[in-house]
């Protein structure tokens, strides 16, 4: 029948984001809930990216700049790129799925890590698209088998550079072989999302391989590091030709004025990012070590979150913890029923949320 949800769209399993504060009443003694689901930046907004959106919300009965020039440009400049190497995406969830629409028709494939940012197979499905998920090895990409399950059919490779739940990456000497193996005519989306946490010498930078005319594109997002994920902008970094085949499927004003104001102002305050890198480093040491103390299992992470394993389900975890007006994120729907993925906070956070932990853990004895 037409007009009915169609099969493939059935199938889709909704996307379940971290609970939001405003759901959540505030536990006794504290005055307001503590979010550690989201991944989001605990220092807030860089104070220019925020005088900067104030002034741009003062002209929105105007259309934004549809091409987002301004932005693009400082992005340009900041890569090294040419503007036209440069899209513009409401959140780089938009552009994952830009990606989709463009490049996957109905016979198409997609390869992807089975524990993995979701949204990759909800794109892939929403398009009508297969895809191939291929478990993680050793809480990494298994990027070897990922390009062994390429073939001719497949379009798109969907590799989270640190993953996504696990904190993970894969380094340039995997990357490198990697690009060796896979079939050319595999477009592969390295997503950066929380690129700017990691500078060790051995995180392979995406940018590199589009340089090296590889088949990449690269998506980064103001929404981690740069402590704007209320205000939704990503990019994608890609060759000329791979990106005007995203414009022209994406919709003309994907990105808001105010967005693209802060975005611009956010990029060229690099204490700001200095200070947000370094408070994460801080704060991930901190809890690395409260966990260690306590005995309780972790996988050592390189971006903004930690995902902690218990003997019990985390779906209860989560629970006693959001009684204590904590939120975290139970990470079921990605594979690890047993795990929570925690957000590096602030330090009062980090503490508070020990707390908590150390509270629940009582109460159920283990
Ligand atoms: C790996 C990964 N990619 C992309 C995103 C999307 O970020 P945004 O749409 O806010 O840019 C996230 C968000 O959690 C993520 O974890």
């Amino acid at each position: 029948m037409r007009g009915k949800v169609p099969d493939h769209i059935a199938r889709i399993k909704q996307y379940i984001p971290g609970t939001p504060e405003e759901d959540v009443p505030a536990a006794a003694g504290q005055d307001k809930p503590l979010k550690l689901a989201s991944n989001e930046n605990p220092l807030g907004p860089s104070p220019r990216a925020l005088e900067a959106a104030w002034t741009a919300l003062k002209r929105c009965h105007r259309y934004p700049d549809g091409s987002g020039r301004l932005l693009r440009e400082a992005l340009s400049t900041h890569w090294g790129l040419s503007m036209e190497q440069i899209v513009l995406g409401n959140g780089s969830t938009e552009l994952v799925e830009i990606l989709a629409r463009t490049f996957l028709g109905k016979d198409d494939w997609a390869v992807m890590a089975q524990q993995s940012f979701i949204m990759y197979r909800i794109a892939v499905m929403a398009v009508h698209g297969h895809f191939r998920e291929i478990p993680l090895r050793e809480m990494r990409h298994d990027l070897v088998a990922m390009a062994s399950a390429c073939d001719e059919r497949t379009a798109l490779l969907y590799i989270a550079n640190p993953n996504n739940p696990t904190g993970t990456y894969v380094s340039n000497t995997a990357l490198d072989e990697y690009f060796r193996q896979v079939p050319p005519s595999v477009l592969t989306v390295l997503d950066e999302a929380y690129g700017e946490y990691l500078q060790s010498d051995d995180y392979p930078l995406g940018l590199e391989y589009l340089r090296k005319g590889r088949r990449v594109v690269v998506l980064r997002t103001f929404s981690k590091a740069y402590g704007l994920a209320g205000l939704r902008l990503g990019y994608a970094l890609a060759s000329a030709e791979v990106a005007s085949a995203m414009e022209r499927v994406r919709s003309p004003f994907n990105t808001n004025r105010v967005a693209q104001a802060a975005a611009l102002a956010a990029l060229g305050d690099e204490e700001h990012l200095r200070r947000s890198r370094e408070m994460n480093r801080n704060g991930l040491a901190y809890l690395e070590e409260q966990f260690l103390q306590r005995g309780l299992r972790f996988t050592p992470s390189a971006a903004n979150f930690i995902l902690v394993h218990f003997d019990r389900s985390a779906q209860e975890v989560y629970q006693s913890l959001l009684e204590l007006g904590v939120i975290t994120r139970p990470m079921t729907p990605y594979g690890f029923p047993q795990s929570l993925r925690i957000t590096v906070g602030g330090d009062a956070e980090n503490a508070r949320l020990v707390g908590a932990l150390d509270k629940v853990r009582a109460a159920a004895g283990r």
